[in-house]
């Protein structure tokens, strides 16, 4: 039994309004069902930052600033299946340098995936899977005296509200040392036409991501969610440039989570909301990152502007 998942339900259900934390979805369901909306039609974000690590690796290499005879700690915060990372690591190999890779993940099951693919491909390439909340990663960094380039990709920071974002910034600089790196990817403010359809495809595939977050409760916790009686709400303002998903109760219900021996109850309408993700600007890139040990060594964009790749060094 996974007991901080155990407390954060009792704690997330218990409020009011309702929230679960965007950390559980991703169980070996969820691990599966995020690889589909990674490619579908809706879902720009990854498409974009692939383009970016495709077509500019070597602009990538050289603001990392990277040198050939100083090995260095490859660091991957939420790695999930690194596809667009494995472009930079093969660039890297290719190239000559001398690193290792950590991908950090809460999902062990993403990490035997990622391990398995890039021992097949990379064969050269050292690996060592950290399967840990990355949150208490940070904390690690500064036990081992190596370079360090922190890659935190996907628009992972635009789970965190603004406020966590700049203390997770902060203490990632404080756990660093002057002249690491840091490359942080983050969606950027668009129009609701083109953001919303990424959390609401089609397919229904980002409705069943949200709501085997219910499937998982009641799998683990013993839980009895009728699914069929919640759904998928996604929302976004294109004024402050955040999406929200919910889940929503279709009618008055309760439900039990047995290993808490505790009921909840629901009112028709009443929502969890179960993840920000949050899109920026380049002013408020700049004030989470006021205050943090960090310069903006280069912004990286794909062609349609919809995403960006800072690089940024540890002063
Ligand atoms: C949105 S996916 C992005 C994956 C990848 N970085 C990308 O750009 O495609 C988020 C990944 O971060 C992981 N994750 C989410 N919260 C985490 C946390 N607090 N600690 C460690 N990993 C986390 C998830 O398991 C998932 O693999």
């Amino acid at each position: 039994m996974n007991q901080q998942f155990l407390e954060d339900v009792a704690t997330g259900l218990g409020a009011s309004p309702k929230f679960l934390s965007s950390k559980y979805f991703y169980d070996k369901k969820g691990d599966e069902l995020f690889m589909k909306i990674m490619a579908l039609p809706e879902y720009y974000l990854t498409r974009a930052e692939m383009e970016i690590f495709t077509a500019q690796t070597d602009r990538i290499i050289d603001l990392l600033g990277v040198l050939k005879e100083t090995p260095f700690d490859l660091i991957e915060l939420g790695a999930g299946d690194g596809s667009k990372t494995k472009k930079l690591l093969a660039a890297l190999l290719a190239q000559g340098y001398d690193f290792d890779y950590i991908p950090v993940d809460i999902s062990a099951n993403v990490l035997e995936h990622l391990e398995d693919v890039l021992s097949r491909d990379l064969p050269d390439l050292t690996i060592r899977p950290q399967a840990n909340d990355y949150f208490q990663t940070l904390e690690t960094l500064n036990q081992v005296d190596r370079s360090k380039v922190v890659l935190y990709l996907g628009s992972n920071l635009g789970n965190l509200s603004d406020e966590l974002a700049h203390k997770f910034i902060y203490e990632l600089g404080a756990n660093l040392n002057p002249g690491d790196k840091f490359l942080l990817g983050v969606d950027r403010i668009k129009p609701v036409e083109i953001v919303l359809p990424a959390y609401n495809d089609s397919q229904g595939v980002t409705a069943a991501f949200n709501l085997n977050l219910l499937h998982r409760i009641n799998r683990e916790l013993g839980a009895n969610f009728n699914i069929n009686q919640f759904s998928h709400v996604a929302e976004y303002d294109e004024g402050t440039g955040i999406a929200k998903s919910f889940i929503k109760s279709l009618t008055t219900q309760t439900v039990y989570v047995s290993a808490l021996d505790e009921s909840f109850e629901f009112s028709e309408g009443e929502t969890i909301q179960t993840e920000i993700s949050r899109k920026y600007s380049q002013a408020v890139i700049k004030s989470i990152l006021e205050g943090t040990d960090f310069k903006i060594l280069g912004v990286l964009k794909d062609e349609k502007d919809y995403f960006a790749d800072y690089i940024l060094g540890r002063q």
